[in-house]
Protein backbone atom coordinates (compact mmCIF):
# COMPACT_ATOMS: atom_id res chain seq x y z
CA UNK A 1 0.00 0.00 0.00
CA UNK A 2 1.47 3.17 -0.57
CA UNK A 3 1.21 6.58 1.59
CA UNK A 4 1.18 9.79 -0.32
CA UNK A 5 1.43 12.75 1.81
CA UNK A 6 1.83 16.05 -0.55
CA UNK A 7 0.64 16.94 -3.54
CA UNK A 8 3.32 16.81 -6.02
CA UNK A 9 3.56 13.14 -4.96
CA UNK A 10 -0.26 12.81 -5.42
CA UNK A 11 0.05 14.28 -8.83
CA UNK A 12 2.95 12.25 -10.02
CA UNK A 13 1.17 8.83 -8.46
CA UNK A 14 -2.07 9.60 -10.17
CA UNK A 15 -0.49 10.12 -13.39
CA UNK A 16 1.16 6.49 -13.35
CA UNK A 17 -2.20 4.64 -11.76
CA UNK A 18 -3.89 2.69 -14.29
CA UNK A 19 -7.52 1.19 -14.64
CA UNK A 20 -10.53 1.97 -12.76
CA UNK A 21 -10.08 3.87 -9.67
CA UNK A 22 -12.06 4.12 -6.64
CA UNK A 23 -11.85 6.97 -3.74
CA UNK A 24 -13.39 6.33 -0.35
CA UNK A 25 -12.72 9.74 1.32
CA UNK A 26 -12.45 9.50 5.50
CA UNK A 27 -11.29 11.95 8.44
CA UNK A 28 -9.86 8.19 9.64
CA UNK A 29 -10.41 6.75 13.41
CA UNK A 30 -11.48 4.53 11.21
CA UNK A 31 -14.23 1.22 11.84
CA UNK A 32 -15.82 -1.67 9.96
CA UNK A 33 -18.33 0.92 8.21
CA UNK A 34 -15.04 2.56 6.41
CA UNK A 35 -13.81 -1.06 5.69
CA UNK A 36 -16.98 -1.97 4.52
CA UNK A 37 -16.60 1.58 1.85
CA UNK A 38 -13.22 -0.32 0.45
CA UNK A 39 -14.60 -3.92 0.70
CA UNK A 40 -17.25 -2.39 -1.97
CA UNK A 41 -14.50 -0.22 -3.08
CA UNK A 42 -12.48 -3.37 -4.35
CA UNK A 43 -15.93 -5.06 -5.84
CA UNK A 44 -16.85 -1.91 -8.42
CA UNK A 45 -12.82 -0.81 -9.15
CA UNK A 46 -9.28 -1.93 -10.04
CA UNK A 47 -7.36 0.45 -7.78
CA UNK A 48 -8.59 1.32 -4.45
CA UNK A 49 -7.55 4.74 -2.88
CA UNK A 50 -8.45 5.93 0.61
CA UNK A 51 -8.22 9.79 1.85
CA UNK A 52 -7.24 10.50 5.85
CA UNK A 53 -7.94 13.92 6.14
CA UNK A 54 -9.62 15.57 9.51
CA UNK A 55 -10.92 18.85 7.97
CA UNK A 56 -10.72 21.41 9.91
CA UNK A 57 -13.45 23.87 7.38
CA UNK A 58 -16.14 21.03 8.50
CA UNK A 59 -16.10 21.75 12.49
CA UNK A 60 -17.68 24.48 14.19
CA UNK A 61 -16.03 26.54 16.89
CA UNK A 62 -17.85 24.49 19.47
CA UNK A 63 -17.35 21.22 17.72
CA UNK A 64 -14.83 18.31 18.55
CA UNK A 65 -11.92 19.04 15.83
CA UNK A 66 -9.33 19.31 18.44
CA UNK A 67 -10.36 15.96 19.76
CA UNK A 68 -11.43 14.30 17.31
CA UNK A 69 -9.38 10.78 17.53
CA UNK A 70 -6.10 10.36 15.82
CA UNK A 71 -4.84 7.27 15.15
CA UNK A 72 -2.63 7.42 11.94
CA UNK A 73 -1.11 3.83 12.31
CA UNK A 74 -3.74 1.89 13.32
CA UNK A 75 -5.67 3.56 10.04
CA UNK A 76 -3.16 2.12 7.72
CA UNK A 77 -2.76 -0.90 9.31
CA UNK A 78 -6.75 -1.39 8.85
CA UNK A 79 -6.96 0.08 5.49
CA UNK A 80 -3.58 -2.10 4.45
CA UNK A 81 -5.66 -5.43 5.66
CA UNK A 82 -9.15 -4.10 3.82
CA UNK A 83 -6.61 -4.25 0.79
CA UNK A 84 -6.54 -0.31 -0.13
CA UNK A 85 -3.76 0.36 -2.57
CA UNK A 86 -3.00 3.97 -1.98
CA UNK A 87 -4.09 6.11 0.77
CA UNK A 88 -3.62 9.98 0.59
CA UNK A 89 -2.85 12.01 3.58
CA UNK A 90 -2.91 15.41 2.70
CA UNK A 91 -1.38 17.96 5.25
CA UNK A 92 -3.81 21.27 6.31
CA UNK A 93 -1.94 22.90 3.72
CA UNK A 94 -2.14 20.86 0.83
CA UNK A 95 -6.05 21.53 0.78
CA UNK A 96 -5.87 24.77 2.14
CA UNK A 97 -2.82 26.63 1.21
CA UNK A 98 -1.98 30.35 1.95
CA UNK A 99 -4.97 32.39 0.05
CA UNK A 100 -7.44 29.78 -0.38
CA UNK A 101 -10.26 31.62 -0.41
CA UNK A 102 -13.52 30.00 -2.26
CA UNK A 103 -15.93 28.04 -0.41
CA UNK A 104 -18.74 25.35 -2.35
CA UNK A 105 -22.58 25.84 -1.09
CA UNK A 106 -24.97 23.69 -2.14
CA UNK A 107 -28.28 25.36 -1.68
CA UNK A 108 -31.97 23.61 -0.18
CA UNK A 109 -30.31 19.87 0.69
CA UNK A 110 -28.01 21.10 2.90
CA UNK A 111 -30.27 23.96 4.37
CA UNK A 112 -32.48 21.90 7.06
CA UNK A 113 -31.53 19.09 9.86
CA UNK A 114 -27.23 18.87 9.91
CA UNK A 115 -26.79 22.16 7.82
CA UNK A 116 -29.36 23.97 10.44
CA UNK A 117 -27.97 21.86 13.88
CA UNK A 118 -24.40 22.95 12.39
CA UNK A 119 -23.59 26.30 10.59
CA UNK A 120 -21.05 25.86 7.98
CA UNK A 121 -20.57 22.64 7.99
CA UNK A 122 -22.13 21.13 4.65
CA UNK A 123 -19.93 23.89 2.88
CA UNK A 124 -17.01 22.70 4.43
CA UNK A 125 -17.70 19.33 3.57
CA UNK A 126 -18.61 20.47 -0.05
CA UNK A 127 -15.52 22.12 -0.74
CA UNK A 128 -13.22 19.36 0.53
CA UNK A 129 -14.91 16.50 -1.28
CA UNK A 130 -14.70 18.62 -4.78
CA UNK A 131 -11.03 18.87 -3.96
CA UNK A 132 -10.11 15.64 -3.28
CA UNK A 133 -12.26 14.96 -6.43
CA UNK A 134 -10.56 16.66 -8.34
CA UNK A 135 -7.08 16.22 -7.06
CA UNK A 136 -7.29 12.42 -6.79
CA UNK A 137 -9.66 11.85 -9.94
CA UNK A 138 -11.24 8.61 -9.33
CA UNK A 139 -13.92 7.20 -11.76
CA UNK A 140 -16.36 6.35 -8.44
CA UNK A 141 -16.43 7.30 -4.50
CA UNK A 142 -17.87 6.05 -1.92
CA UNK A 143 -19.76 7.25 0.53
CA UNK A 144 -21.95 5.53 3.67
CA UNK A 145 -25.68 5.96 4.28
CA UNK A 146 -24.67 6.60 7.69
CA UNK A 147 -24.60 10.48 6.61
CA UNK A 148 -27.07 10.53 4.88
CA UNK A 149 -27.61 14.09 4.13
CA UNK A 150 -23.66 14.56 3.21
CA UNK A 151 -24.74 11.86 0.28
CA UNK A 152 -27.54 13.82 -0.67
CA UNK A 153 -25.53 17.26 -0.54
CA UNK A 154 -22.44 15.41 -2.20
CA UNK A 155 -24.47 13.87 -4.79
CA UNK A 156 -26.29 17.49 -5.82
CA UNK A 157 -22.76 19.02 -5.38
CA UNK A 158 -21.23 16.21 -8.16
CA UNK A 159 -24.03 16.90 -10.58
CA UNK A 160 -24.24 20.47 -10.60
CA UNK A 161 -20.56 21.17 -11.25
CA UNK A 162 -20.00 18.52 -13.23
CA UNK A 163 -17.58 16.31 -11.82
CA UNK A 164 -16.72 13.23 -13.74
CA UNK A 165 -16.69 10.77 -10.79
CA UNK A 166 -20.01 8.42 -10.04
CA UNK A 167 -21.23 8.39 -6.51
CA UNK A 168 -21.84 5.25 -4.62
CA UNK A 169 -23.78 5.06 -1.39
CA UNK A 170 -23.16 2.29 1.04
CA UNK A 171 -25.26 0.80 3.63
CA UNK A 172 -24.72 1.54 6.93
CA UNK A 173 -22.49 -1.19 9.01
CA UNK A 174 -24.08 -1.48 12.80
CA UNK A 175 -23.28 -3.12 15.79
CA UNK A 176 -24.67 -6.36 17.03
CA UNK A 177 -27.47 -4.43 18.74
CA UNK A 178 -28.00 -1.87 15.86
CA UNK A 179 -25.85 1.12 17.14
CA UNK A 180 -24.38 2.43 14.03
CA UNK A 181 -20.46 2.81 13.87
CA UNK A 182 -19.36 6.03 14.27
CA UNK A 183 -15.71 7.49 14.96
CA UNK A 184 -17.68 9.61 17.67
CA UNK A 185 -18.81 5.92 19.74
CA UNK A 186 -15.70 5.90 20.84
CA UNK A 187 -16.98 9.34 23.10
CA UNK A 188 -19.56 7.28 24.92
CA UNK A 189 -18.93 5.39 28.16
CA UNK A 190 -20.43 2.12 29.20
CA UNK A 191 -23.45 3.65 30.23
CA UNK A 192 -24.50 5.91 27.13
CA UNK A 193 -23.27 2.92 24.86
CA UNK A 194 -25.68 0.83 26.58
CA UNK A 195 -28.60 3.83 26.10
CA UNK A 196 -27.69 4.66 22.86
CA UNK A 197 -28.92 1.75 20.76
CA UNK A 198 -32.33 3.56 21.69
CA UNK A 199 -31.83 6.08 18.61
CA UNK A 200 -31.60 2.72 16.15
CA UNK A 201 -34.41 1.35 17.87
CA UNK A 202 -36.59 4.70 17.99
CA UNK A 203 -36.22 4.82 14.14
CA UNK A 204 -36.71 1.57 13.70
CA UNK A 205 -40.77 1.61 15.77
CA UNK A 206 -41.58 4.65 14.20
CA UNK A 207 -40.52 3.31 10.75
CA UNK A 208 -42.69 0.08 11.33
CA UNK A 209 -45.99 2.27 12.67
CA UNK A 210 -45.18 4.37 9.21
CA UNK A 211 -45.17 1.46 7.04
CA UNK A 212 -48.20 0.02 9.29
CA UNK A 213 -50.19 3.10 8.10
CA UNK A 214 -49.68 5.19 11.28
CA UNK A 215 -49.94 9.29 11.28
CA UNK A 216 -46.46 10.74 10.74
CA UNK A 217 -46.92 13.34 13.19
CA UNK A 218 -47.65 10.93 16.10
CA UNK A 219 -45.06 8.17 15.25
CA UNK A 220 -41.93 10.76 15.37
CA UNK A 221 -43.22 12.23 18.65
CA UNK A 222 -43.26 9.02 19.92
CA UNK A 223 -40.11 8.40 18.62
CA UNK A 224 -38.49 11.44 20.35
CA UNK A 225 -40.12 10.70 23.59
CA UNK A 226 -38.27 7.28 23.53
CA UNK A 227 -35.21 9.15 23.15
CA UNK A 228 -36.00 10.93 26.25
CA UNK A 229 -36.91 8.48 27.83
CA UNK A 230 -33.46 6.97 27.86
CA UNK A 231 -31.45 9.79 28.76
CA UNK A 232 -31.11 11.73 25.34
CA UNK A 233 -30.50 15.61 26.69
CA UNK A 234 -31.08 17.09 23.55
CA UNK A 235 -32.66 16.15 20.15
CA UNK A 236 -32.71 18.31 17.05
CA UNK A 237 -35.14 16.36 14.64
CA UNK A 238 -36.25 13.23 14.17
CA UNK A 239 -38.39 13.91 10.47
CA UNK A 240 -39.54 11.73 7.62
CA UNK A 241 -37.79 13.42 4.90
CA UNK A 242 -37.68 13.20 0.99
CA UNK A 243 -34.32 10.92 0.19
CA UNK A 244 -33.13 13.01 -2.80
CA UNK A 245 -34.17 16.64 -1.27
CA UNK A 246 -34.00 15.90 2.02
CA UNK A 247 -37.38 18.22 2.05
CA UNK A 248 -39.70 17.17 5.37
CA UNK A 249 -42.74 14.90 4.32
CA UNK A 250 -46.04 13.69 6.51
CA UNK A 251 -46.53 10.78 3.94
CA UNK A 252 -43.85 8.50 2.65
CA UNK A 253 -43.79 9.45 -0.84
CA UNK A 254 -41.28 7.73 -3.64
CA UNK A 255 -37.50 7.64 -1.89
CA UNK A 256 -38.59 8.15 1.82
CA UNK A 257 -35.98 8.64 4.98
CA UNK A 258 -36.77 8.64 8.59
CA UNK A 259 -33.88 10.58 9.93
CA UNK A 260 -32.60 11.73 13.59
CA UNK A 261 -30.35 13.31 15.60
CA UNK A 262 -29.21 13.65 19.46
CA UNK A 263 -27.34 13.86 21.84
CA UNK A 264 -26.64 11.81 24.87
CA UNK A 265 -24.47 12.59 27.58
CA UNK A 266 -21.84 15.45 25.51
CA UNK A 267 -22.26 13.36 22.27
CA UNK A 268 -24.24 14.05 19.17
CA UNK A 269 -25.03 10.64 17.13
CA UNK A 270 -27.05 10.61 13.91
CA UNK A 271 -28.85 7.98 12.04
CA UNK A 272 -31.32 7.04 9.16
CA UNK A 273 -33.70 4.36 7.95
CA UNK A 274 -35.09 3.91 4.88
CA UNK A 275 -38.93 3.86 4.95
P1 LIG B 1 -15.94 10.06 8.20
O1 LIG B 1 -16.87 10.40 9.30
O2 LIG B 1 -14.57 9.54 8.53
O3 LIG B 1 -16.65 9.01 7.29
C1 LIG B 1 -16.04 8.56 6.11
C2 LIG B 1 -17.07 7.76 5.32
O4 LIG B 1 -17.45 6.61 6.07
C3 LIG B 1 -18.35 8.57 5.07
O5 LIG B 1 -18.78 8.36 3.74
C4 LIG B 1 -19.30 7.99 6.08
O6 LIG B 1 -20.66 8.10 5.70
C5 LIG B 1 -18.85 6.54 6.10
N1 LIG B 1 -19.32 5.86 7.31
C6 LIG B 1 -19.19 6.28 8.59
N2 LIG B 1 -19.80 5.41 9.44
C7 LIG B 1 -20.32 4.42 8.67
C8 LIG B 1 -21.07 3.23 8.94
N3 LIG B 1 -21.41 2.88 10.18
N4 LIG B 1 -21.44 2.45 7.90
C9 LIG B 1 -21.10 2.80 6.62
N5 LIG B 1 -20.39 3.91 6.30
C10 LIG B 1 -20.00 4.71 7.30
O7 LIG B 1 -17.86 11.61 6.53
C11 LIG B 1 -16.71 12.05 6.64
O8 LIG B 1 -15.71 11.35 7.26
C12 LIG B 1 -16.30 13.41 6.10
O9 LIG B 1 -17.38 14.28 6.15
C13 LIG B 1 -15.72 13.33 4.65
C14 LIG B 1 -16.77 12.82 3.65
C15 LIG B 1 -14.48 12.44 4.61
C16 LIG B 1 -15.31 14.77 4.22
O10 LIG B 1 -14.38 15.31 5.10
Amino acid sequence: MQIVRNSEELAQTRGSLQGRLALVPTMGALHAGHVELVAEARKRADVVAASIFVNPAQFGPNEDFSRYPRQEQRDLAMLDEAGCHLVWMPSVADIYPEGFATKITVSGVSDRWEGEARPGHFDGVATVVAKLLLSVRPDIALFGEKDFQQLAVIRRMVADIGIPAGIVGVPTVREPDGLALSSRNAYLDDDERARAVALPNALKSARDTIVGGGIVGPALAQAKQKLVDAGFLKIDYVALVDANTLEPLDAVQGATRLIAAATIGTTRLIDNLAV
